[in-house]
């Protein structure tokens, strides 16, 4: 049966966005000590195309929902690759210290959520967003800019960008 969810209104990247945003952020995915993590990574899809399309060494998906969970893992069956890994669980239980890179298609999560994932992440890190932290958390932290990218197609619209920042 399928789980209930609170929220579950459900949107991805295509593959077209997701490889503009491989393109935007090169330098950051051509590392190949690079850690990505996709938070709320639904059916794996970024996950799988991170570590097919860049030199990065690790790519994990965390994702609440178990049965996508289930299938990103499902996916992995008929690939060949040893570095991505799939995690039910809530991602602010987990330990993501090690990221280089997170992600986060976050437009659709409660909004308290959106600076939950800059507090997680470790110094450095590289931080990209479907929406930014909300004004109130702006005002409290000004030194923390957040940029736009240019449009990232995504099946749910395919004018907004990604917001971004490299957590100090
Ligand atoms: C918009 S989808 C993003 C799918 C994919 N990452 C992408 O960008 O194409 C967001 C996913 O986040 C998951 N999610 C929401 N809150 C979460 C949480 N606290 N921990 C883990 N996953 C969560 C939802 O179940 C949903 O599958």
């Amino acid at each position: 049966m399928e789980q209930m969810f609170p929220g579950s209104v459900y949107g991805e990247i295509t593959k077209k966005g997701f490889s503009k945003l491989l393109d935007i952020f090169e330098d950051h995915f051509n590392n190949p000590k690079g850690i990505f993590y996709d938070l709320g990574s639904g059916y794996g899809d970024l996950c799988i195309q991170a570590a097919k399309s860049s030199k990065i060494d690790k790519s994990i998906g965390i994702e609440l929902h178990k049965q996508r969970c289930r299938v990103a893992s499902e996916k992995l069956k008929d690939l060949d690759l040893s570095n991505v890994s799939f995690i039910n669980s809530d991602f602010r239980k987990l330990d993501v210290s090690d990221a280089t890179i997170i992600l986060s298609s976050n437009e659709g999560m409660p909004i308290h959520l959106n600076s939950d994932i800059y507090d997680l992440a470790p110094k450095g890190c590289l931080i990209i967003l479907g929406r930014r932290p909300h004004l109130k958390w702006r005002k409290k932290n000004p030194h923390v800019i957040f940029t736009r990218t240019e449009p990232i197609e995504k099946t749910y619209t395919t004018t907004k960008g990604n917001w971004y920042t490299i957590k100090e």
